[in-house]
């Protein structure tokens, strides 16, 4: 078939507000948000993130509060990351076993404050609980050790789902974390909570914001490089989507997010799963500083961005503006 001008004139279709609705392609809706929150100590204390603007790290009461908030929205997710104080944080991240540490006690929370009206999605790896920053244990030249490393997080993911977890997420990157926490769930009679896997996750100069969120940055030595991608690889990605598939996922995640639009499509076609992206802190205080500058509307340009993400392929969005999001999408 050969269309051509003046049989069809593509503008027709445009010419109305009324006409753009009916032909509009993609549709977002609060559910495809999820919303990532940090959480730290104390009681009634909200503290501003200085890096991201309109952030705040909240204490588990004030996490419970959001919790019922996003319920409200119709925001069907929260993703839950803990700023450890310094004193809590060692070589080898032990709190991050603790059964009452401050991710376990905001998962409670917010059971209690939700009950099963939200989902809680929790982040496995060990940066929010190392002294040295890294996502795993480090050996003496501080290479993050891959099998030992899997051993820990396989606890920290049972610690989790033994408080309440929904989604249990591996950030961490090492090889064969996925099959080894899938057979641990099953094991321990947690056959329902799912794994989305950071499958495709880079080493990425768009994550400074959240280190300082978590309290990593001034502790953070080296780079990431020996275990998050090159973000010049896309069949890597592939291959990293395709093995967490196998190990049992239930779905995956690519990050960050707007630069690598081309793998959600490309996983999303090949695969044919859900896949999530995680707009991550960089893009968010992108967005933020562009607004601030008056380059252009902050609303205008932040649903733009979260249209892209579900025209690329992707099943949700992780991003910090999900609240904002969700209030200008429910009018
Ligand atoms: C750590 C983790 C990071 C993010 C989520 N989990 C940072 C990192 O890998 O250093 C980044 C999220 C963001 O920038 O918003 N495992």
């Amino acid at each position: 078939m050969t269309r051509s001008y003046p049989n069809t004139r593509l503008r027709r279709t445009r010419a109305s507000a009324w006409s753009r609705a009916m032909h509009r392609e993609t549709v977002l809706t609060s559910a495809d948000l999820i919303w990532p929150l940090f959480v730290t100590e104390g009681q009634g204390v909200e503290d501003p993130v200085a890096s991201l603007p309109g952030v705040s790290r909240w204490s588990v009461d004030g996490i419970a509060a959001r919790a019922k908030e996003a319920v409200e929205l119709g925001i069907p997710c929260i993703a839950l990351f803990p700023h450890t104080p310094a004193s809590l944080r060692s070589e080898k991240g032990d709190e991050a076993l603790n059964p009452d540490n401050l991710m376990c006690r905001a998962i409670r929370a917010i059971r209690d404050a939700c009950g099963d009206d939200i989902g809680i999605l929790t982040d496995v790896a060990l940066d929010p609980y190392t002294t040295h920053g890294q996502d795993g244990l480090v050996d003496q030249g501080g290479y993050v050790v891959n099998d030992d490393t899997v051993a820990v997080l396989v606890d920290q993911a049972l610690n989790q789902a033994e408080a309440g977890a929904d989604i249990i997420a591996p950030s961490d990157m090492m090889d064969g974390r996925v099959k080894a926490i899938r057979m641990a769930l099953e094991m321990g009679g947690y056959a329902n909570v799912q794994i989305m896997s950071y499958s495709a996750k880079f080493a990425s100069a768009f994550y400074g914001p959240f280190r300082d969120a978590v309290g990593s940055s001034g502790v953070l030595k080296g780079d990431k490089k020996t275990y998050q991608m090159d973000p010049a690889n896309a069949l890597e990605a592939l291959a990293e989507v395709e093995l967490d598939l196998a190990e049992g996922a239930d779905s995956v995640m690519v990050k960050p997010g707007l630069a690598y639009l081309d793998l959600i499509w490309r996983v999303k076609d090949r695969f044919e799963v859900p896949v999530f992206a995680y707009q991550v802190s960089g893009e968010y205080a992108l967005i933020e500083a562009g607004a601030a500058a008056g380059l252009a509307d902050r609303d205008v340009l932040l649903m733009e961005k979260l249209v892209a993400f579900k025209r690329a392929g992707c099943s949700g969005v992780l991003t910090y503006h999900a609240p904002v999001a969700a209030r200008i999408l429910n009018g």
